[in-house]
């Protein structure tokens, strides 16, 4: 430029949505959604696939991880039942994920997301050390968001939304990345609930106490913990199933990489 510095093209790196929840939350409805959106927003998008169990899916994934595993041959294999046969797909499939990375990292240039879609059981990504080993292996190398999805609809309950936020705090803690709460289903129901007891912590104990009947420094000290939590994460309403919140998602989502950016 006319400063007389060279001038520096930043190229800008994809940010990587890592889309987690609990069996039947819609997590695979709403990246069926989250892919719609991108190519209708004009934005360009890669899909990753890694439930290997899946009969069908409803989106074009670029990578899937049942072109390489096939879950029902592990199971023989291996002599495994549903649940094993999964892990040990995602186990054998983590061993060349750096491969996967490198196929990302060379389209790096033609991409603004990475959508990534994993296994129905939650635990078996999030407890797994090839979930960990996905996670880091994205994380080292690109803006990385942790998207967790909630079924609303089923977490109107103070106990079960305490459940479920306990659990998303769990992966926070564990991944240590920027983490979206989507609040699916709001079609159902509204996540004004939720948005009043992120908001208001002692409101929220005195809904647990009520809803369990059950007061104790536990709840409280809980709550607490909570209160705490919601400070380090984004949340945004959605249906999968209507579209409603997607403009929403993704500035959401843009701000989380750019706290990745900031933070790591
Ligand atoms: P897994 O098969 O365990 O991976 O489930 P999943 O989390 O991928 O959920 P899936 O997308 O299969 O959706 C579960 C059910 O919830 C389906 O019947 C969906 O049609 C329904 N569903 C998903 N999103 C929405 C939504 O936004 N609104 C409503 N009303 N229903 C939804």
């Amino acid at each position: 430029g006319s400063s007389g510095r060279p001038t520096v093209i930043a190229r800008k790196k994809p940010i990587v949505v890592i889309v987690i929840g609990m069996a039947g939350s819609g997590k695979t409805t709403l990246m069926h959604r989250l892919v719609a959106h991108v190519q209708t927003a004009r934005k360009r998008g890669y899909v990753l696939n890694l439930d290997p169990a899946v009969t069908s899916l409803p989106y074009t994934a670029n990578i899937d991880i049942r072109d390489t595993v096939n879950y029902k041959n592990v199971m023989k294999e291996y002599h495994l039942g549903p649940n094993g046969g999964i892990l040990t797909s995602l186990n054998l499939f983590a061993t060349k994920f750096d491969e996967v990375v490198n196929l990302v990292e060379r389209r790096e240039g033609e991409l603004d997301y990475v959508l990534v879609d994993t296994p129905g059981q939650i635990e078996i990504f999030t407890w797994s050390a090839s979930g960990s080993i996905i996670t880091e292996a994205f994380a080292s190398t690109f803006p990385t968001v942790v998207c967790y999805v909630v079924d609303t609809p089923r977490s109107l309950s103070p106990v079960t939304f305490m459940s479920n936020m306990l659990y998303a705090c769990g992966i926070l803690y564990k991944t240590r990345l920027p983490l979206l709460l989507a609040f699916n289903k709001v079609d159902v129901a509204q996540h004004q609930f939720a948005l009043e007891w992120m908001d208001d912590f002692e409101a929220f104990q005195a809904a647990v106490e009520n809803d369990s009947s059950y007061s104790s420094g536990l709840s409280r000290s809980l709550c607490l913990v909570l209160d705490e939590f919601y400070r380090n994460l984004r949340n945004v309403g959605v249906s999968a199933v209507t579209g409603v919140g997607m403009v929403d998602f993704f500035a959401k989502l843009d701000e989380s990489g750019t706290e990745y950016m900031q933070t790591y």
